[in-house]
């Protein structure tokens, strides 16, 4: 049984074959894409939803489809993703998003992101959640930040995926602590 969690706007749900449409077409939008080496074929985000499904079977969480309370509307995902390649920082549960660009900046992704870490620290009972970006990413960073997580430039790191070289390869980490969010 996969978790739900509500916020006041948006519900975290499991993903539905109806999502899959909207989550094609927004991998595709430069704007959604800017910070990604290369936008995503149909078959690669199809391929994503099934990996999304598969992380909630084999850990209890993951990247939550977000909807919009009001209309019903699948707008993107937000949760939590156990990192898959190696980096000093790994083994780490990220906290990640992506969003439709038709509703970037109404504060969705922070909203969400609250209740995630709320999820993941009083619940799952996680002791450390990473996220990471390109350093020109500042939509991500300042969710990063208004939710609370700290950037050491120390823990900066050279994406093992990407082309060492790329414009994209070089990332600021960003790290919160379940206990001291606790003490708070
Ligand atoms: C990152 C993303 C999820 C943020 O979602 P969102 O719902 O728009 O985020 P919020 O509205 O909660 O907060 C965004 C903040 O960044 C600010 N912001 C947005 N674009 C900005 C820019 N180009 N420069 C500076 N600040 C920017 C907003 O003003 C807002 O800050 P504020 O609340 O202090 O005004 C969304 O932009 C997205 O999906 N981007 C594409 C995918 C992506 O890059 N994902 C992250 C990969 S690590």
């Amino acid at each position: 049984m996969i978790k739900q969690l509500h916020t006041q706007r948006l519900t975290l749900r499991q993903w539905r074959d109806s999502d899959i449409p909207t989550f094609i077409a927004m991998n595709q939008d430069r704007q959604v894409m800017e910070f990604f080496p290369e936008i995503w074929s149909e078959e690669k985000s199809r391929q994503c939803v099934e990996n999304f499904r598969q992380h909630f079977v084999e850990n209890g969480f993951g990247l939550f489809a977000v909807e919009l309370q009001e209309t019903q509307e699948f707008i993107g995902f937000v949760g939590l993703h156990k990192v898959g390649f190696t980096a000093h920082f790994t083994p780490a549960v990220e906290i990640g998003w992506r969003l439709n660009s038709q509703h970037f900046n109404k504060g969705y992704a922070t909203e969400a992101a609250r209740e995630v870490l709320r999820f993941a620290f009083a619940e799952l009972k996680l002791q450390e959640l990473v996220s990471f970006t390109v350093p020109s990413n500042r939509a991500s960073r300042n969710v990063m930040e208004k939710i609370g997580m700290i950037r050491d430039e120390k823990d900066d790191f050279f994406h093992p995926r990407i082309e060492q070289n790329h414009k994209f390869a070089r990332h600021v980490l960003y790290r919160i602590n379940g206990f001291e969010r606790g003490k708070l």
